[in-house]
């Protein structure tokens, strides 16, 4: 079982401190989050684990944090002040402002030819989704980029001054190659992995944390000699779907989706994205899934991009503002080439709402009630186990229970609760996706012995405090990760 919609966790997120509406007591602030204390181990344990198996499990990839400002000439010679931008439309009627590669055309479909649409907006063949009229503008490119100016003594006009928040992290990595390729001694093939936050001044957000204007991205860049950029692209590929299944995900909601010519970047040779059912109570099945992360063959579009030395048959410069070349010299081979780059992006933010969809469960106790239960896969788990007191009017147990969480911190994620009965704090934990709860009794202070509690059976077992580590970090599956 999975969550039936995105509904049933916004209501969970909040009610439980993963996910706030941002800046509430202002009226919030459209499709803005904040995450709260359970919503910040979960992001941090869904970026730990990304990491390790980037950066800790393999031997071919680094690591590097750049600065989400950089100079406006990275975005110049990218593209993306040319090319970054969605189709935007706007209803006359209602002055809702819409993305003219999501309008439905008259036979239901989203995702047609941006002539097409302006052909059939012409028509008056499309309806505003909000009030159904047919009075809407034709399409006109709005860039995504936030832009802010830097300095001072800046005037907002001032182009000399303009810059932009980052929309993906993958920039700081192409402009980072030669530094990281020639400090770490790298040869091909090899990746350097990014954790970072991205602003995209999104047309239509929405779909609580799926997309917002402020997001968090893990992108790798995976450099390899053209040649050999098809078949590493499919082994990323197939990587990223077993990572995401290693974690909990199920396969019944993951899909491929192969981009058509006419949606690649313009960056991309081939772009595969993995799909999850991010909406399963809609009827039309089509409709139901939506990009979780894509991988893309960049081809050597970046490195080529971002060099000074290409230049056209007259011996004019593409780029004349770099001072570097980023060409590749092999030597056993000889040669000199621009890597090719396959690039597994990801968001952290939508991988997050794909693991809270998945590991929602209910379950009737045996009195009639449904109770939700947060399947969640132990490493991402924000709290690896609960101690509880079964009695907190006796300070001899509430000593021993304060004590063993005291001694389970190093070793794990543990947190003390006494405010409530046993019952109610054993469902509170089960809703939080908490593995397991070590419950304190009376018993226990006459044989040193705990009860602990699992999560999803909901058995439970007698362990000695002195095994408690051990027992719960081998059922827990964690080396030294917690
Ligand atoms: N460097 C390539 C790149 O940025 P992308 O498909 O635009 O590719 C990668 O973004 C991932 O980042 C997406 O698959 C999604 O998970 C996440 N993402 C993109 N825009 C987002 C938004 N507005 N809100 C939340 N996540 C977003």
């Amino acid at each position: 079982m999975a969550a039936p919609n995105i509904e049933a966790i916004v209501g969970l997120a909040k009610r439980r401190g993963f996910v706030f509406p941002s800046s509430e007591v202002y009226g919030g602030l459209g499709s803005s989050w904040d995450y709260g204390p359970l919503g910040v181990e979960l992001c941090n344990n869904v970026k730990r684990a990304w990491w390790r198996a980037m950066v800790y499990n393999r031997d071919d990839i680094e690591g590097l944090d750049s600065s989400i400002i950089l100079n406006r000439l990275v975005w110049k010679h990218s593209g993306h002040e040319d090319t970054f931008s969605d189709p935007l439309v706007d209803c006359r009627d209602c002055k809702t402002r819409l993305r003219a590669d999501k309008l439905e055309s008259p036979a239901g479909q989203p995702g047609a030819p941006e002539s097409e649409v302006a052909e059939l907006i012409r028509a008056k063949r499309i309806k505003c989704p909000n009030c159904g009229s047919t009075d809407l503008t034709e399409p006109r490119p709005f860039n995504l980029m936030f832009r802010t100016t830097l300095g001072a003594a800046s005037e907002a006009d001032d182009p000399a001054a303009l810059a932009y928040l980052r929309p993906e992290t993958a920039q700081g990595i192409f402009i980072n190659y030669l530094n990281v390729q020639q400090s770490m001694r790298r040869k091909l093939p090899f990746g350097v992995a990014q954790i970072g936050k991205s602003f995209r001044n999104e047309v239509t957000p929405g779909n609580f944390i799926f997309r917002t204007r402020e997001f968090e991205q893990m992108e790798m860049e995976y450099f390899v000699r053209p040649g050999e950029d098809e078949q590493s692209h499919q082994e990323w590929i197939d990587f990223f779907v077993a990572w995401y299944g290693s974690l909990g995900l199920s396969p019944a909601n993951l899909r491929l989706y192969e981009q058509p010519r006419e949606e690649l970047a313009h960056y991309a040779k081939r772009t595969v994205d993995i799909l999850y059912r991010f909406f399963p109570e809609r009827e039309d099945e089509a409709k139901q899934w939506d990009e979780l992360m894509g991988i893309a063959n960049r081809t050597d579009f970046d490195l080529r991009a971002h060099s000074k030395n290409p230049a056209d048959a007259e011996g004019k410069r593409f780029n004349p503002d770099s001072t570097e070349d980023l060409s590749y010299f092999d030597e056993a081979a000889k040669e000199r080439f621009y890597p090719y780059v396959i690039e597994p992006a990801a968001g952290v933010n939508r991988s997050v709402l794909a693991f809270l969809m998945d590991a929602y469960t209910e379950r009737t106790t045996e009195k009639g009630e449904t109770r939700v239960v947060l399947k969640l896969h132990p490493e991402l788990a924000p709290i690896k186990a609960a101690v509880l007191p079964l009695a907190k009017n006796k300070p001899e147990i509430v000593g021993m229970a304060k004590a063993i969480k005291r001694s389970l911190q190093p070793v794990l994620r543990a947190v003390y609760d006494d405010t409530g009965g046993i019952g109610k704090l054993y469902a509170r934990q089960d809703e939080v996706g908490t593995p397991f709860c070590v419950t304190v009794d009376h018993q226990s202070l006459e044989d040193e012995a705990v009860t602990v509690r699992d999560r999803d059976t909901w058995g439970q077992e007698r362990v000695k405090v002195s095994d408690l580590h051990e027992h719960l970090r081998g059922r827990l599956g964690l080396g030294n990760q917690c």
